[in-house]
């Protein structure tokens, strides 16, 4: 029998049931349900609402329930429509009537909203876990290779010569900001529902802080109204992720591209690569190329979610229900990309003498021409027009800046003397000395900097332990 029949006189239709049921995906929350029906219980043992061999009982049973559920046991039932109802019900088998006191002072409005934040709590710290991780691949990569030059572009047109450390530490700081909106995310998450009650409260003398402080919420929430209709954090986490997805979508993107023929900049490692089931030798970088289209994927939940919520008249409506696949689908894509970008970040090898072939083409030394007439006093503007009629001038001649002799050089600007001769990839690289630039001693600087940044979030990681680890009993 349903939890809820009281009222009805006739049994739901098979079709409703099926259409309403979320046992599918929400039987996902168990862990959180189960922790937090604990906690809920004790509370009212010790509020003097229910007698203390009544909440033994429940604990009794919901810990055997929680271990009927990782032995694949656990006897899963549509017609109980969802997690907290399948829970219960089979609490009532173990232990009889009884059972039906931890409901007391609870709704499954405010119970789904409690269950959501827990999970919400712990898919925060993993993102943040994972982006620490692929930060500190970046971070070794740039260490590894500094020294290494190629070309910096834009418009995808060689413009300047850059470090290869330059380039991946551009994402280290992507990465960062995205670490602070989780954080920022979880500060918003850390907030208990529990005691809400279906929208106005309770009638029970409840002890919302000692549930606060077992469940380890920062603070309880302060509208009931708020708390069950509030769906915020989803966004947030999905806001955050679809930011993540982006910037991995770049870099992806990049891997493609460089992995390429034409580009041969990098050789990405056979373990994370597929072939052709026709074309014997092709090696394709499909990991990057399903992180960048599984972007697209985690940019629908968001709008889903989006949606979903848009003007939803308060308080708890079944809607709500619907935040959880796309919720749930968002964590398990962003996690499987950062895991994945990290490891094929790791084993791929860069062919940093094919950058530096590259780094020199293309005329990547042209701002650095004009910057030395600007230095022997010629305004900007002029320097740039010279400069461009160089360059006008060896494509004419197919010869590059470099090969042009000093002669050369006099015709377009007297200005011009033998140290222009001394313009090379590497003093271009070197000359971008100022704070953010790609000169070795600045991009030292900034992997320094990325170091107690690094440490910072492993310090929050630390301070942050997973929900998932609370002691159940
Ligand atoms: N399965 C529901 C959900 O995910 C739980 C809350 C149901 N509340 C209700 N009043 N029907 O939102």
């Amino acid at each position: 029998m349903k939890l809820w029949a009281g009222r009805f006189q006739k049994d739901t239709d098979r079709a409703v049931e099926n259409f309403t049921a979320s046992i599918h995906f929400d039987q996902r929350l168990y862990r959180y349900d189960i922790l937090g029906s604990i906690a809920h219980s004790r509370m009212l043992v010790k509020q003097g609402i229910i007698e203390q061999g009544e909440g033994d009982a429940i604990v009794r049973g919901l810990a055997e329930i929680l271990d009927e559920i990782e032995t694949d046991q656990f006897p899963w039932r549509v017609e109980l429509e969802d997690v907290h109802m399948n829970v219960e019900a089979r609490l009532k088998e173990k232990i009889g009537d009884v059972a039906g006191k931890l409901h007391t002072a609870r709704s499954r409005n405010d119970q789904v909203a409690l269950d959501a934040r827990l999970f919400a709590k712990d898919a925060i710290r993993d993102a943040v876990e994972r982006l620490a991780a692929v930060q500190q691949t970046l971070t070794e990569l740039s260490r590894k290779h500094l020294g290494a030059v190629m070309p910096g572009y834009t418009h995808l047109q060689r413009a300047q010569p850059v470090l290869l450390s330059h380039h991946l530490m551009a994402y280290f700081e992507m990465f960062q900001r995205d670490v602070a909106r989780f954080r920022a995310a979880y500060q918003r998450c850390d907030v208990l529902p529990l005691g809400s009650g279906a929208l106005a409260g309770t009638t029970f003398p409840i002890d919302r802080e000692a549930v606060r402080e077992a469940l380890g919420f920062a603070e309880a929430s302060r509208n009931s109204m708020d708390s069950v209709s509030d769906r915020d954090f989803v966004v947030d986490y999905l806001a955050a992720a679809a930011t993540v997805m982006m910037h991995l979508s770049r870099l992806a993107e990049e891997f493609v591209l460089w992995s390429s023929g034409e580009f041969g900049f990098v050789e990405l490692d056979d373990a994370y690569s597929t072939g052709s089931s026709m074309m014997p030798q092709k090696k394709n970088p499909d990991v990057a190329e399903l992180i960048r289209g599984k972007t697209g994927r985690v940019y629908g939940h968001l709008q889903a979610i989006l949606t979903l919520l848009k003007a939803l008249p308060l308080t708890y409506n079944r809607d709500l229900q619907e935040d959880k696949e796309a919720f749930f689908d968002t964590v398990d894509t962003l996690l499987a990309c950062l895991e994945l970008m990290n490891g094929m970040l790791r084993s791929a090898r860069f062919v940093t003498e094919r950058m530096r072939g590259a780094a020199g083409e293309s005329f990547t030394l042209a701002t650095d021409v004009a910057d030395y007439l600007v230095r022997r006093g010629l305004p900007f503007r002029q320097a740039h027009e010279v400069v461009g009629k160089l360059v006008a001038y060896c494509l004419d001649t197919d010869r590059d800046l470099t090969r042009l002799t000093l002669e050369e050089y006099r015709r377009y600007s007297p200005a011009f003397d033998s140290d222009v001769l001394n313009i090379t990839v590497t003093s271009a690289v070197g000359a971008r000395a100022c704070p953010g630039g790609t000169a070795p001693r600045q991009v030292d600087a900034a992997m320094q900097a990325a170091d107690a940044i690094v440490e910072d979030n492993l310090e929050w990681l630390k301070q942050t332990p997973p929900i998932r680890l609370i002691p159940l009993t």
